[in-house]
């Protein structure tokens, strides 16, 4: 099979670790056949300093040529870095915003599983840890206060700002339509999260989602309020399967499901609209303290080229190729220092990447 793939090395850690992500995939090439077209782009910082801009009409147009998306991480340190003295639209960040709303990728579908063999990175207290999770944040991606009209004034010398959290009902049915087919092939829950206590955006959240589930009879379905649902993920994370939520309630909530795994540098993810396309990243950010030093944990970035090949190409056996292959190494106790914990071996970016394409040929 012919897979186009363009590729979104990025800053900080992301030329590092896309590099590893792209070992792992020339090598399920290699094993199945495959063949892998790469055409790289640039985005965030990296392309401010070409174009002046994070992200150009022409990268969006290769992106949306190909038949996926791999990215690493984009940004770079928000307190000393000349790319936060640009206007706000002009930041890293805004590149990637930008590509998520041309590219209409409204579903960010984060997996955060405990690993058995990292339980011990969980700081979970182990009567919690022990029970083991397995859950998936659906998070919507191209509304809510993020996308919403936002400004800066100042009347009679008072500094004012106002950021708007708007859904319209066809945005929330398409995202809770995902997670209710998602969880029909996992452990039919669906978590729904909102602040419909205080919110009207909620409130019209959890009606659609009413509505939405009428379909799912084999699905259960529960509304959680958001305070609550940051406070269950530390309590007991084992009682989740999807947590459907809108876009910035997501962000939040699986930068904390991730931490519980061990290590936010194992959390991989997929961005998808209508079709078989896909945006994948790493769930984390561009790391610009380690960057470059054979530092970083490239897992996040291979397992979401596993679910790349998952996704966009129903490549479903390649896919449990790479996973399980991670999971080899990690039960023959190689580590980077994010997760690294007694009795194991600490490697870099680049020898995990070895590790894991040693174990899939
Ligand atoms: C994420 C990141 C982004 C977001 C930032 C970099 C704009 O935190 O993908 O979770 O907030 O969506
Ligand atoms: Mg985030």
């Amino acid at each position: 099979m012919e897979l186009k793939i363009t590729c979104i090395p990025g800053d900080g850690i992301g030329p590092e670790i896309v590099a590893e992500a792209k070992k792992t995939l020339d090598a399920v090439a290699e094993k199945y056949g495959h063949d892998m077209q790469y055409t790289d782009i640039l985005m965030g910082g990296a392309s401010i300093d070409v174009h002046g801009v994070p992200l150009t009409d022409e990268a969006v147009e290769t992106a949306r040529s190909a038949d996926a998306v791999l990215m690493g991480s984009i940004g770079g340190d928000t307190t000393t870095s000349p790319w936060y003295k640009l206007a706000p639209n002009l930041r890293p960040e805004a590149g990637l915003l930008a590509i998520r709303k041309a590219l209409n990728l409204f579903a960010n579908l984060r997996p955060a599983v405990l690993y058995e063999e990292l339980a011990g990175a969980c700081p979970l207290k182990t009567e919690i840890s022990e029970k083991g999770f397995d859950m998936l944040i659906m998070r919507e991606l191209t509304g809510g206060l993020y996308f919403g009209e936002r400004r800066t004034t100042e009347e009679n010398g008072v500094r004012k700002a106002v950021d708007t959290l708007t859904y319209d009902e066809n945005e929330i049915r398409r995202i809770a339509i995902k997670g209710f087919d998602i969880a029909r092939k996992r452990k039919k829950k669906v978590t729904s999260v909102d602040k419909a206590n205080v919110l009207d955006s909620s409130r019209l959240w959890r009606a659609v989602v009413e509505e939405v589930a009428k379909d799912y009879p084999d699905v259960t379905l529960e509304h959680m309020l958001v305070d609550n649902c940051a406070m269950q993920l530390v309590k007991d994370p084992a009682q989740f399967d999807v947590i459907l939520t809108e876009n910035m309630f997501g962000d939040i909530l699986s930068d904390e499901a991730s931490m519980v795994t061990g290590s936010i540098g194992m959390l991989a993810s997929a961005s998808l609209n209508d079709t078989k396309f896909g945006l994948y990243e790493p769930s984390h950010g561009s790391a610009p303290d380690i960057a470059g030093k054979d530092l970083a944990n490239p897992i996040a970035t291979i397992l979401s080229a596993s679910m790349m090949l998952r996704y966009s190409f129903d490549l479903d056996k390649e896919a449990d190729v790479i996973d399980n292959a991670v999971k080899q190494v990690l039960k023959d106790g190689y580590r980077t220092g994010d997760i690294m914990s007694d009795g194991c071996t600490q490697v870099g970016c680049k020898k995990m990447g070895d590790l894991i394409v040693e174990r899939i040929k």
